[in-house]
């Protein structure tokens, strides 16, 4: 057999993470807390049997729909993304910057095309998305921690970072963050901008829960303050209109663009067009103000239902976060228990069934980093069963402390 490449041993580590992460996700007898998928009730089933039935004709869409497209994605799908999804939150930008992509994890592997070498520093949060790690890893970059507090991650750590590890991309998810649920605050947003300008790196601004915000007041993204073009904004229509459609998009400067628009090129030409019709659709024909309400008002029942039961059943001592939008809170747990062994017995013991993810996998340190800490979701389980679900954790933890 022919030797593999390196790049496959870098990731042999995040890839087995992220393998064990989504194990157990399937099994219908565990209340799963573990998984970042939207709710089955946020997916716009009819909506999309509709707008097909409509448009998959020869003389409506039918033919765009299912032959090639341009690199950059449909123009029309774009222009949704400027007007309806960038312009309401201060960020100006023209379609000719706007990349379609397939989902939210493919802008960060074509910005690692356009900028990693082996051994090239990314600054990353702790803790942070563990599958954007496992890209940044396959192209053999070495990835450094930045701390973080309730405000997100930690302005003055990271520019002492930066001087020191002369990164060539910082990497955040500044709003409702995978896994901790926290959101960078404004000062930091803006300070961030202008650290990518002041020291030339890129920030990678992943913000694909930004759209699902249930309470608090909006904050622009990083996007908006950026004056140099260092900062690229990457998202995702997963959690907005549905993750199966695999869309995702990218806005950056005039140069970025067209280098990603080479490396998608070579990568897979272009996005689904199929997908492309039918989320532009989607928005164009009015759906999306109505969706997005119904599911705001969704996660943000699943989520006080959530904050509640950990307030009520999980062990005096734990501290959690309180989420104003996306799907996760984080919680971390008083007395040196486990959470990476709890998780076992949780799942095993017929008593539970019950999954969440282990906080140790989303630190890149290693050595115990997070190992009293759980990523909790709530979005995809509906009231009944996050109840059920928290009360059998919150005793099950209670045991250990007894
Ligand atoms: C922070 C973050 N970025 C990117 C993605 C990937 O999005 P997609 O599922 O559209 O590829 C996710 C998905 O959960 C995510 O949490």
């Amino acid at each position: 057999m022919s030797k593999f490449a390196k790049r496959m041993t870098t990731m042999e580590k995040s890839a087995a993470v992220i393998r064990n992460l989504f194990g157990n996700m399937n099994d219908p007898e565990i209340i799963s807390f573990g998984g970042g998928a939207p709710a089955i009730e946020a997916l716009p089933i009819d909506i999309v049997r509709e707008i097909t039935n409509e448009v998959m004709r020869i003389d409506e869409r039918g033919v765009e729909a299912l032959q090639y497209g341009g690199v950059m994605g449909l123009p029309d799908l774009r222009e949704v993304i400027i007007n309806d999804l960038l312009a309401p939150k201060g960020v100006k930008g023209s379609i000719d910057n706007v990349l379609i992509t397939n989902g939210g994890l493919e802008p960060i592997n074509l910005v690692c095309q356009l900028y990693i070498e082996p051994d090239d520093v990314i600054l990353v949060e702790s803790p942070t998305f563990v599958h954007a790690v496992e890209i940044f890893e396959m192209f053999q970059a070495k990835c450094i921690s930045v701390d973080m507090d309730d405000n997100g991650i930690i302005t003055e750590d990271l520019e002492a970072k930066i001087i020191k590890y002369k990164p060539k991309i910082v990497y955040l998810v500044p709003t409702f963050q995978n896994p901790t649920g926290r959101t960078l605050s404004l000062d930091r947003r803006e300070k961030i901008a202008e650290l990518g300008s002041k020291y030339d790196v890129i920030i990678l601004e992943d913000d694909p829960y930004r759209d699902i915000r249930y309470s608090g007041s909006d904050l622009p993204p990083i996007k908006a303050f950026d004056e140099t073009g260092h900062t690229i904004l990457a998202n995702s229509f997963s959690k907005i209109f549905s993750p199966g459609s695999r869309l995702g998009y990218i806005l950056a400067n005039d140069e970025l663009t067209a280098k990603l628009f080479d490396s998608k090129t070579a990568t897979n030409s272009h996005t689904s067009t199929l997908s492309q019709v039918v989320c532009a659709e989607f928005f164009k024909r009015g759906y999306y103000p109505a969706h997005h309400k119904k599911i705001c008002d969704l996660y943000r029942e699943r989520r006080d239902v959530m904050i509640e039961c950990i307030d009520k059943f999980f062990p005096e001592g734990t501290k959690r976060t309180f989420p104003d939008g996306g799907l996760f809170t984080w919680a971390e747990l008083p007395g040196g228990i486990n959470t990476t062994e709890l998780l076992v017995e949780s799942t095993t013991n017929p008593e539970v069934k019950v999954s969440y993810i282990a906080g140790e996998s989303f630190f890149i340190e290693g050595g115990g980093m997070g190992n009293n800490c759980m990523r909790i979701s709530f979005g995809g389980v509906n009231p009944e069963k996050i109840i059920i679900g928290a009360e059998k954790l919150g005793n099950l933890i209670c045991s250990k402390l007894a």
